[in-house]
């Protein structure tokens, strides 16, 4: 049976909704930040005013250690959101992902989502994105340059979904091939690759095999965010949804995978549940070089638009800031090297 070209761009339409309407959280599961505490240093030598947040990635200068993650695109409700959110990671100076270019692939009727984030975007690296299932399969290897250009991406995001995939209705849990073909894609494009969960975490022996095959950045996207399995439940109306909460927490795949930064050079992203400038400080102490946030920001923008989420993303930097200022390091460096207590050893 012919596919209805129109699947993909109604299913977008509605991830949105759901996430912008229902309580798609972890029911019973934190990101783990919570069991940690920072240590208070009461002989700081900062000036608060010279603490520098700007950082690297991929080689350009970004104000902040944070990008906006992967979302949305091939679907109407797509263009404004996507066009929102670039205007504000350009203005804040911030790298933005579009959502999965799986619909550019299909036609060019949504081409326009898409490519309005590099359009209101042009001073900050903009990250394409497809799915394991499209990179798996070998027939879309001549056709991921054209998603490339489609934005002028600054580099690709291969994003890790195998649960979401079970559990959506016409979904595509057919992975085979996936290391092979992302090797391939890696030799093929010029760009960074950086490979992605969608909430169920990216741990250290996965991590190392993506790695292996030329893979340049890892994002962890842990538990205790947003549940993309609860997501798909909710689409499907279903009653049972046993693997709701399934995943290794944010915290834990940092410090995981964070142990493979002794014999490899790789860029490592902490997402999943963050919506705290404390959460942020806490993500880099445990090893992130950078940290990234989606449903918060995606519900900021569509309440407040441009200048909520400038305003949400400054105040969690503005904590961040004083949390540096507080433990006695003046830049996102030092930040990444102060130790952190678990909450047990307080009492
Ligand atoms: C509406 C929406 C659509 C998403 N679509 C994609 C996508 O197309 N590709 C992708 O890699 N991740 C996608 N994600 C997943 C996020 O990038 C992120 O990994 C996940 O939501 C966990 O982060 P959070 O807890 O901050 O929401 C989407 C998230 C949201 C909220």
């Amino acid at each position: 049976m012919a596919k209805d070209p129109h699947l993909t761009s109604k299913r977008k339409k509605e991830h949105i909704e759901l996430c912008l309407n229902e309580d798609v959280g972890f029911k019973n599961k934190t990101n783990g930040f919570d069991k940690y505490e920072f240590i208070h240093n009461a002989v700081t030598e900062i000036n608060y005013e010279e603490i520098d947040l700007s950082t690297k990635f991929f080689g350009s200068k970004i104000s902040l250690p944070f990008l906006i993650s992967c979302m949305t695109g091939g679907t109407i409700e797509a263009q404004s959101i996507n066009a929102n959110l670039a205007t504000a990671a350009n203005e804040i100076g911030i790298p933005i992902g579009v959502g999965s270019q799986r619909q550019a692939l299909e036609n060019s009727k949504y081409h326009i989502s898409y490519k309005i984030i590099r359009k209101n975007a042009p001073d900050v690296p903009v990250l394409g994105n497809i799915g394991a299932a499209q990179a798996a399969d070998k027939n879309n290897l001549d056709k991921i340059q054209m998603l490339i250009d489609l934005i002028e991406a600054d580099a690709l995001v291969i994003h890790l979904n195998p649960l979401q995939e079970l559990i959506q209705k016409n979904g595509e849990p057919d992975f085979s091939g996936l290391l092979k073909n992302i090797e391939k894609i890696a030799k093929k494009i010029k760009l960074p690759i950086i490979a992605k969960e969608v909430g169920s975490g990216i741990n250290k022996s996965s991590a190392r095999k993506l790695l292996e095959v030329g893979v340049r950045g890892i994002d962890v996207a842990g538990a205790g965010g947003t549940s993309w399995s609860g997501v798909e439940y909710l689409r499907n109306k279903d009653s049972i949804n046993q693997f709701w909460d399934w995943g290794l927490p944010t915290t834990y795949c940092i410090k995981d995978v964070n142990k493979l930064k002794k014999s490899n050079y790789f860029t490592l992203i902490a997402s999943g549940g963050i919506s705290s400038g404390e959460e942020i400080a806490k993500a880099i102490a445990l090893g992130a070089d950078l940290t990234a946030s989606a449903r918060p920001v995606l519900k900021e923008i569509s309440v407040n638009g441009i200048e909520g989420v400038k305003y949400l993303i400054n105040s969690w930097f503005d904590t961040v800031k004083k949390i540096m200022y507080l433990t006695g390091v003046n830049n996102i460096d030092e930040l990444k090297k102060i130790k952190l207590l678990r909450k047990e050893e307080l009492y």
